[in-house]
């Protein structure tokens, strides 16, 4: 059976309050087998972190989304750090630039923004990336942050983040490799109008992975129903069609390098072969 990671799902929202047990059954019905949890803002980080404590197959991301960033004082980033130390916090986010939806004001989301991937290179943790309209400056941002940091995560071939719900160009897509990132790709994949198809084809089959976003992003015919990491499947039969790869191959690769990026440490049923980041070399 094809094992995934959701590398993405926010289950502490309310859409969970009354039968995530449930959620987190169908998901190892499913095949998941580890579930990223990244937080939104100081509370909910919180929260993702108790969940992490509370479910073994899930870790947590702490962090302030750009929609939050107008309520991020100084002491709400000195405790989002202080939750780094947890040992189930595997990354900072999400964090990024929202130019969409502005609900910050530009500046005070550019200066939350900053000051959080600068923890990530300190801690030398990687990061959950949100850019909506903001690719540009958030590129900006990051290279700035590679430049000051160039033992960030370092290595052969290093990996720093990740640029979530991936909606950009194959060029766009490049260029965010070329810094250390990766894309990942939620049920939007699915949608008629997505151009993420040729992203994906001109990436192949080991250079990103796979994410739902819950509850937003469901994938096509499910689409505007409450999403969850059962449905990764879904996007993972799509892209294995897309590429014309066996859906096991394209499992086990995003499942590889979502597990590398976070450094999971992953019992592969199939092969038996354990999915450590410290023990295999990144498929790139
Ligand atoms: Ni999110």
């Amino acid at each position: 059976m094809p094992q995934y990671i959701d590398s993405h799902a926010h289950l502490f929202f309310e859409e969970y309050g009354a039968d995530l047990q449930e959620v987190l059954n169908r998901a190892k019905e499913a095949g998941i087998c580890a579930i990223i949890v990244p937080g939104t803002n100081l509370k909910t980080s919180r929260e993702a972190v108790a969940l992490a404590e509370k479910f073994p197959e899930i870790s947590a991301c702490v962090g302030i989304h750009p929609h939050d960033a107008s309520g991020a004082a100084d002491e709400v980033l000195r405790e989002t750090e202080e939750l780094t130390r947890h040992p189930k916090v595997v990354a900072i986010g999400e964090i990024g630039l929202d130019y969409h939806y502005d609900f910050s004001p530009r500046e005070k989301q550019t200066e939350v923004f900053a000051a959080q991937i600068d923890l990530a290179a300190r801690r030398n943790l990687p990061c959950v990336l949100h850019t909506r309209e903001s690719m540009a400056d958030t590129c900006a941002i990051v290279a700035e942050t590679v430049r000051r940091y160039p033992a960030w995560r370092a290595g052969s071939s290093p990996r720093r983040g990740v640029f979530h719900c991936f909606s950009g160009t194959i060029e766009e897509a490049l260029h965010v490799r070329e810094m250390g990132f990766w894309v990942s790709f939620t049920g939007n994949v699915t949608f008629k109008k997505s151009t993420s198809l040729d992203v994906v084809r001109a990436l192949g089959v080991s250079r990103f992975f796979l994410e739902t976003d819950s509850p937003y992003m469901s994938p096509v015919p499910l689409r505007g129903s409450r999403n969850e990491p059962a449905h990764i499947a879904r996007i993972g039969k799509m892209l294995a069609q897309t590429l014309n790869v066996e859906e096991l191959e394209l499992a086990w690769a995003t499942t590889f390098n979502a597990a590398a990026l976070f450094a999971l440490n992953i019992p592969d049923a199939e092969g038996g072969r354990s999915l450590n980041s410290d023990k295999v070399p990144v498929l790139e």
